[in-house]
């Protein structure tokens, strides 16, 4: 594993402590890195009004992009399970919009098993708007 995954895992593992998941029990942390080299974090946030909720991923997507960071490079997601934690749909394609060029997507569970894979494998034949 490289240093740049270890680092990403870490940070993501760390912010999952901030997961409000009181419904599903299932705390997810993700940490996006951008092309500038930083690094934003997000837990899931669940609601009452259960499709309020949102995902851990989109909270770090959409942190980093309030923030000015539009071009996502790498992102990691970690949860408890047997296997990595694999995005959902609707975060493919949320990440998809910010990808810059490919987005590298290191999937971990908390034993620290890893998978990695481009967006791009992910996401095949992902929606574009053409104007
Ligand atoms: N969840 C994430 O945060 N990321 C994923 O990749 C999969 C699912 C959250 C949504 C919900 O709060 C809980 O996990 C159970 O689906």
């Amino acid at each position: 594993m490289s240093s740049d995954h270890k680092k990403l895992i870490e940070v993501a593992m760390r912010v999952r402590e901030n997961a409000y998941a009181p419904y599903s029990k299932f705390a997810v942390g993700a940490a996006v890195e951008t092309a500038n080299g930083k690094v934003f974090t997000g837990c899931n946030v669940e609601n009452a009004v259960f499709n309020v909720g949102v995902c851990a991923e989109r909270t770090a997507i959409f942190k980093a992009v309030s923030e000015g960071g539009q071009h996502i490079i790498r992102i990691a997601v970690v949860a408890e399970g047997a296997a990595p934690c694999a995005p959902c749909g609707v975060c493919r394609q949320a990440l998809m919009e910010f990808a810059h060029d490919d987005v590298e997507v290191i999937m971990a569970n908390t034993a620290g098993k890893i998978k990695v894979r481009p967006l791009s494998e992910l996401l095949p034949d992902a929606f574009r708007l053409k104007r």
